[in-house]
């Protein structure tokens, strides 16, 4: 059966990129970034709801079987100061809580970062599904639970109407780096950083060298949206052969996040923006999983 999906906080379309694989079709995707609606776009051929979901109608939501939301992560973290109800930023999250209460979707995936566990978003959206009548379930998911050795530690919250059970993870085989990003250093950007800003940031850079990628000891930290700005913890750069320092490309985090080779984000998209929009994505495999382990219990 083909199952009918809403994306809400689409960004640059994990949950697209894994949905077809598993018969879902995205019918509506929210997003009020215009630069991630343009990747949206081009890759999938569906125009995102280019809008603040801050206030969204119900009735402008069209039926679906699965909502999936990836909001904003930053009201629960520290550096965003972990604000939670109180972040302006939770708003869009606390509306589409209501919506999604009084629609009562078959199933409902939600996907953020651990510190949301603790949070009191969590505990009113916890209570929230449960007076509504769902089962809910949660499963931490990273990267190298699926053989890539990239840390990207991420909660999903699992509610659905029927009863599920979660299967366990495959023990997925380790893939090697070097192989992940061969040939994926694209050459319409100068991914080098100048050498005044790698002297700058020396002491907070995470780097690999270019010959550590094929070492299955080598683990690359999260790239967030801060990367092109050398943020502390924002992210791995790789000391290439002639000892500079560059930035893995747009496609190689596209790679390492589980897109398809056929995904690409538009041409125009300075490396900033690239950034931030890969930064704020999620991996498409951690996707893949919780669909099948869903859509089977669809299927019974
Ligand atoms: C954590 S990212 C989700 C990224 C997405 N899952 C992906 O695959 O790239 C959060 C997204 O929510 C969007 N967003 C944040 N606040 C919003 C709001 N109030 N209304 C609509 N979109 C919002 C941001 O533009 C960003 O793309």
């Amino acid at each position: 059966m083909r199952l009918r999906a809403l994306e809400f906080f689409s960004g640059i379309g994990a949950f697209a990129q894994a949905a077809p694989a598993h018969n879902i079709e995205v019918v509506a995707a929210y997003d009020q970034s215009e630069w991630a609606n343009l990747a949206y776009e081009k890759n999938y051929g569906l125009k995102p709801v280019s809008r603040n979901l801050d206030n969204i109608s119900l009735q402008s939501l069209p039926e679906a079987d699965i909502w999936w939301l990836s909001p904003p992560c930053t009201p629960y973290t520290r550096r965003g100061l972990q604000r939670d109800l109180d972040d302006e930023r939770a708003r869009s999250f606390l509306h589409l809580i209501t919506c999604m209460v009084e629609r009562k979707p078959p199933q409902i995936i939600i996907e953020n970062v651990e510190a949301f566990l603790h949070s009191k978003m969590h505990g009113l959206l916890n209570q929230a599904l449960l007076t509504a009548g769902y089962y809910c379930s949660i499963c931490h998911l990273n990267p190298k639970m699926f053989g890539v050795p990239m840390l990207r530690p991420r909660l999903f919250i699992i509610a659905t109407l029927e009863p599920h059970i979660l299967s366990t993870p495959p023990v997925a085989p380790h893939q090697s780096l070097a192989s992940i990003i061969s040939g994926k250093a694209e050459s319409i950007y100068d991914l080098f950083l100048n050498d005044e800003v790698a002297d700058k940031y020396e002491k907070v850079l995470n780097v690999v060298d270019s010959d550590a990628l094929s070492n299955p000891d080598t683990t690359l930290i999260c790239f967030t949206s801060g990367y092109y700005q050398c943020r502390k913890a924002s992210g791995t750069l790789l000391r290439t052969q002639g000892g500079r320092l560059r930035y893995f490309s747009p496609t190689e985090i596209l790679a390492l996040l589980g897109f398809d080779a056929s995904y690409s984000l538009p041409d125009h998209f300075s490396l900033p923006i690239c950034y931030r929009l890969l930064g704020n994505s999620v991996d498409v495999r951690a996707i893949s999983y919780l669909l099948k382990s869903l859509v089977e219990v669809s299927d019974k």
